[in-house]
């Protein structure tokens, strides 16, 4: 079994999702027959950012890969190893701290990365198809106030639209809200967010 574990906060050792990723990640582990079976891929998109697809990366996309000059090839590499990692994955879990309502501007380039037409998705004539299918993903959602099931989550749908796109319908989100409303609201939360990886777990 390969596990993708992503981390998108720009923290290091104080990060809350990244914390919460791990966990889901010994919980996907333990539970496997033999765990040691188990291989984790870490992406740390805060250690190291993926850059963002800007006009030379996109062109370098749409020259014919034989056409291409060294540095468009190695443009294009860099996001074929994300799109490779993702594809070899059984299991992906996913850190997503909210900033400023949204995803991380480092997982949001993770995601322009990852999603490619012809690769995985395309369009047919009754509509898009995803192609990356049989995956199961987790998410933990770290946010400093309470956003879950409001109009002002817009990292929810967000997230369900783009991986349901891609073809992963197969998701679980776990929260950990109101880590700014004071050290007693946080321990509840990160106790709770441990609750419910418990529970997505046994899902
Ligand atoms: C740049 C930035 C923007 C943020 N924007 C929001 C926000 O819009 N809503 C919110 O509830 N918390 C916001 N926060 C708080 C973070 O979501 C919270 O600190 C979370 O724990 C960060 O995840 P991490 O612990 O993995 O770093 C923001 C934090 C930062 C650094």
């Amino acid at each position: 079994m390969n596990i993708l574990q992503i981390q998108s906060s720009a923290r290091a050792d104080l990060s809350h999702s990244s914390a919460l990723a791990a966990a889901l990640v010994e919980g996907v582990r333990a539970s496997l027959p033999d765990p040691a079976q188990a291989r984790v891929t870490l992406r740390d998109l805060g250690r190291a950012p993926h850059p963002e697809q800007n006009e030379a990366a996109l062109q370098a996309l749409f020259t014919p890969a034989g056409q291409r000059t060294a540095e468009q090839a190695a443009r294009v590499a860099l996001d074929d190893a994300l799109i490779a990692e993702l594809q070899a994955a059984d299991v992906v879990v996913i850190g997503v701290p909210m900033y400023n309502f949204g995803v991380p501007a480092a997982l949001k380039n993770w995601i322009d990365a990852i999603a490619r037409a012809g690769v995985t998705f395309r369009y047919t004539a009754s509509g898009p198809e995803g192609l990356l299918k049989g995956k199961k993903v987790y998410f933990a959602l770290t946010r400093g106030g309470l956003y879950r099931d409001t109009a002002a989550d817009t990292q929810v749908p967000y997230l369900q639209t783009v991986f349901a796109f891609l073809g992963m319908t197969d998701l679980q989100f776990v929260y950990a809200e109101g880590l700014a409303m004071g050290p007693e609201a946080e321990q509840q939360a990160l106790a709770a967010a441990r609750v419910q990886i418990e529970e997505v777990l046994a899902a």
